[in-house]
Order: structure tokens, then C-alpha cells, then sequence
């Protein structure tokens, strides 16, 4: 467990092991963003040149690492690139990149801009981000452990670092969960884990299993985790708020493990399926995330859970279900099997009677082709709510770009025995067809947006700023930045 404090000691005097200091390219070389002129001193007027001659410049992404010699408290000088005016998230990447490269080392002080209130907290959130590690299942203690103590020096009150703490314990709970294997991770055991920690931080948490999901006519649900001896689960978080005025209602797709079902993914595309649980995890974090920060908003969440998997039990394709708004689904494809749990999440969050209904979902690979791995699209029945989406993953550094829900794609979906197929002939523009499949299962006045992060959830990749390989936690700062934005007072 990592922790984060602040601190209004000077960057030379610090009683640390690691001294990370953000620098901003400059004419001469790189200049430190805060105590500049103590800290080339401090260094005998050798500090920009020294940087300089090991290439750093103060581009972001950089980082270099040197001996002090005594010129400052700490022994450790780590100097990470800000570029010109950075602006929050910035600071967030540059702290965690710093982070990241201090694994093995057990206490960091950063002098990054921490000024406001908002800097102080973007510092900390990415130094906690980048601390991140998976370690859980390592007995060969290769992995080296991330830094225990990070001190951020900013004069800023200490609600700045509990923030930063409650969003970046949020983060860290979906990596963890997308980043554990399925053989750990199945739907009932995910349930229980949303009681646990759902129930620590005072959500109320009620779950439905197998049997009261078919009973309950949640037939997406129920087909698509047939096939599989986990039986599927639906989770449904509530967070209450005296003064609330607006209620949002979030829902998750969570498929502990994408095989494709009887449409059996090829080998190398099922690799990496244990992410496709990733929009409940979004969605199980942002609702410990709000609950914890008290925020003025009534919010509920759908984790829709379940194994995809063949089998003699599995649906098959041209399986008709009946799903929880009424409206039959014909089956065409079994791995198009996101949609056909949300399509029952959806229906039943609107009984909540939301403002607003977002949906989030490892859903599609075409929202790679289209986006790639780190910007989700976000479709909506409304444009304000598309834009306020967008702006709100933008401000928390998560890539989010607007996509359209083209009316004329619906006609594919028809099929000649049910009310809608699962599968549309057309293999272009299937982000969008995937939403307007989505749409069908929103009664009308009811505000929607949908969050394709098919890509963003899992960082296949090398680790950058403050996103580690692996389970990213995606998308949870934007729900929470969402309830912020719903909140009242
Ligand atoms: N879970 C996948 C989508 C996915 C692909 C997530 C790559 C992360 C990375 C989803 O269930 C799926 O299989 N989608 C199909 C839909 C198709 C059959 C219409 C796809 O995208 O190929
Ligand atoms: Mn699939
Ligand atoms: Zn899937």
C-alpha cells in the first residue's frame, strides 16, 4: 500500500530517498518549475548542464536520474520532463513516469507545480497511480516493490492528498480486478467482492443470481452466461445522498471471461479476454469512488456478470431470448454477447428513473480500428450528453472522442423471427452499430450515453505516465467526474 502526504518542506532540506523534480524545457536547458534558482545553486550552477549532457531537455515523457553528492538532503535527484505550461494531467503523467521508475525504492518527495489545490491533488493522484503494481500472484520476487511513501511538497491543505487517495484506491481496485486472472474471478465471486468493498464504503449492494435472473426475465443475462458452470450474477450498487437533486445510474458490462461462446474467438484475440469485465469494474469503482467522497448526487450501479463461454449448455447462434425490456433478441453471433447483457442492464437501471443512464463496456473491436487503444468512444441519444461525457474523460486525462449513432444502421439489425438481431451484416462502422443496438434498450425520454472502451481498458503495450501494463481502471475518474458534474450543491 502505497500513501501519499503533503508537505510544505523545501525541495533541498527533505528528508527522502528520491527527490523528483519537474522541469520545464528552457533557452539554456532544463529549468526546474519550482525552487529553480535554490536548487542551481544548490547544485554549484551545475544542474541544467548536467541535465543537459545526459540528454534532458524537459520534454514530457523524459526522465533522468542523478547522484546528488550531498548538494540536497535526498541522495537520489529525479528529474522528469513537464514540457511548456503543463496543465494537470501533465502533471499526473510526469509524476506517475517518475513513480514508475523509483520501483524498489521506499520513500519519494516530489517539488512538481503544486500550488493550487488542483495541482497538489493531480501530483498526487499520478504519483499513487504510477506506484501501482499487480504482485499478487509473484513468488519469484522479481517484481521489485513499489515506492511505500510519496510526499508531495505543496503548501495546499491535506484534502488535496485524500482526494487524490479515494480516487486513486478506485483506479487501483478495477486494475486489479481486470488484472486477476478468470480462474480467481468469475461472476459470483465478482459479486461478492462488490458486496465486500461496496458494503465497506456504505453502499447498499443487491444481488441477484441465476435462478432470480431467470425468473426476473433477464434473458440477455441469463443466455449469455449459460454456456459456462459460473453462473452469471446481476449487482446492483446504490448510493444515497440527502441533498441529492439528480440520480445517475451507470451500468457495466462484465464478462469475466470472453471465449466468443460458441462463436469461438480465434486463439490470439481470446488472449487477453479477462479485461472484458473492465465496464463493471469502471463502474463498481466509480461508485466506491463517489460514495467516499460524499459527493451530492443519488447514483446506482449494474454490474451485468457473466462467463462466456461454450458448452452443451451455451446458447447457440439463432437462439431467440427474451429480454428484460420485453423486446426478443435473435442471437446471429454469441461473441456480440456484450450487448445482450447490457440491453437487460439498461432496461432495469431505467426503473431507477435516471437523469441519466451511462453504459460502459469493453464492447467492440472496431472501436480500435476506429480510435485505437487509448481513446473510448462515446455515443449518446442526446448531444449534450455526448459533449458533458467527453469533457469530463478529458478532464480526468482519459481519451474519449464523440461518435455518431447513425439512424440508417438500424435496418441491419432487423431479423426475420425476433425484434432485433444481435449482428449487423456489415462489418464496418460496428461501434456504432453496437450503439444503436444499445439505443433500442432505452425508453424514450430516458438521457443515455454509451462508453466503447474496448481498447483503453487494457494496456497491452509498455507502461507510459501513470497507466501500468495491464488492467488500466479506464473510465472510472470520468464516472466520477460525471457525479461531480450532477451534483447539487
Ligand atoms: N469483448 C469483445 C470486444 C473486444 C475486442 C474487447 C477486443 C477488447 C478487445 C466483444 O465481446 C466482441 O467479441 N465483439 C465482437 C462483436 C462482433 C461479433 C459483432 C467484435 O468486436 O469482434
Ligand atoms: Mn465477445
Ligand atoms: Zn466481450
Amino acid at each position: 500500500m502505497t500513501t501519499v502526504r503533503l508537505n510544505s518542506a523545501d525541495p533541498l532540506s527533505v528528508d527522502t530517498d528520491a527527490l523528483i523534480v519537474g522541469f520545464l524545457p528552457g533557452q539554456d536547458g532544463p529549468v526546474p518549475a519550482v525552487s529553480a534558482e535554490s536548487l542551481e545553486s544548490a547544485f554549484g550552477g551545475r544542474l541544467a548542464a548536467s541535465l543537459r549532457a545526459v540528454a534532458f531537455s524537459g520534454k514530457p515523457g523524459e526522465l533522468a536520474k542523478l547522484p546528488t553528492f550531498g548538494a540536497v538532503a535526498a541522495p537520489l535527484l529525479v528529474a522528469v520532463g513537464l514540457g511548456g505550461s503543463p496543465g494537470h494531467e501533465e502533471l499526473r503523467r510526469a509524476a506517475g513516469t517518475a513513480v514508475r521508475s523509483l520501483a524498489g525504492t521506499s520513500r519519494a518527495a516530489l517539488a512538481l507545480p503544486a500550488g493550487t489545490a488542483e495541482q497538489a491533488e493531480a501530483v498526487a493522484l499520478g504519483a499513487l497511480l504510477g506506484a501501482y503494481a499487480f504482485a499478487r500472484y509473484r513468488t519469484d520476487g522479481e517484481q521489485q516493490a513499489p515506492v511505500s511513501e510519496l510526499t508531495v511538497l505543496s503548501e495546499q491543505p491535506a484534502d488535496a492528498a485524500e482526494r487524490a487517495g479515494v480516487l486513486a484506491e478506485s483506479v487501483c481496485l478495477v486494475r486489479d480486478l481486470v488484472n486477476t486472472p478468470p480462474s480467481d474471478l468469475w461472476p459470483a465471486r465478482f459479486a461478492e467482492i462488490a458486496e465486500q468493498v461496496g458494503g465497506k464504503a456504505g453502499l447498499s449492494v443487491e444481488v441477484l443470481d441465476d435462478e432470480q435472473l431467470r425468473a426476473g426475465g433477464y434473458g440477455g443475462i441469463v443466455g449469455v452466461g449459460q454456456g459456462s458452470a459460473n453462473p452469471p450474477r446481476l449487482v446492483r450498487l446504490a448510493y444515497r445522498h440527502p441533498e441529492a437533486t439528480k440520480t445517475l445510474a451507470f451500468v457495466g458490462k462484465g464478462i469475466t471471461f470472453d471465449s466468443g461462446g460458441l462463436s469461438l474467438k480465434p486463439s490470439a484475440s481470446m488472449a487477453w479476454m479477462k479485461s472484458d469485465m473492465g465496464g463493471a469494474g469502471a463502474v463498481l469503482g466509480a461508485l466506491v469512488g463517489i460514495a467516499r467522497l460524499g459527493l451530492p448526487v443519488n447514483a446506482v450501479g449494474y454490474l451485468c456478470l457473466a462467463e462466456n463461454l461454450p458448452s452443451g449448455t451455451a446458447q447457440r447462434p439463432s437462439d431467440v431470448l427474451h429480454s428484460y425490456s420485453g423486446k426478443t433478441v435473435e442471437v446471429l453471433d454469441t461473441d456480440a454477447e456484450g450487448r445482450l447483457v447490457l440491453m437487460d442492464g439498461i432496461a432495469r437501471a431505467a426503473e431507477d428513473d435516471p437523469d441519466l443512464i451511462v453504459d460502459v463496456a469493453t464492447l467492440t473491436g472496431a472501436q480500435i480500428v476506429a480510435l485505437g487503444w487509448r481513446t473510448a468512444g462515446v455515443m449518446a441519444n442526446d448531444d449534450a450528453v455526448r459533449e458533458l461525457v467527453v469533457e469530463a474523460a478529458g478532464a480526468a486525462g482519459e481519451g474519449a472522442w464523440g461518435m455518431p449513432l447513425p439512424e440508417e444502421l438500424r435496418r441491419g439489425l432487423d431479423s426475420p423471427v425476433a425484434d432485433i438481431a444481435n449482428l449487423h451484416p456489415e462489418r464496418w462502422g460496428g461501434m456504432l452499430a453496437a450503439g444503436i443496438f444499445l439505443k433500442e434498450f432505452v425508453p424514450d425520454g430516458v438521457r443515455w450515453a454509451h462508453i466503447d472502451m474496448a481498447g483503453p481498458a487494457f494496456n497491452k503495450g509498455e507502461p507510459h505516465g501513470y497507466t501500468p501494463v495491464g488492467g488500466t481502471g479506464a473510465i472510472t475518474r470520468t464516472l466520477i467526474g460525471l457525479a461531480e458534474r450532477h451534483a447539487s450543491i
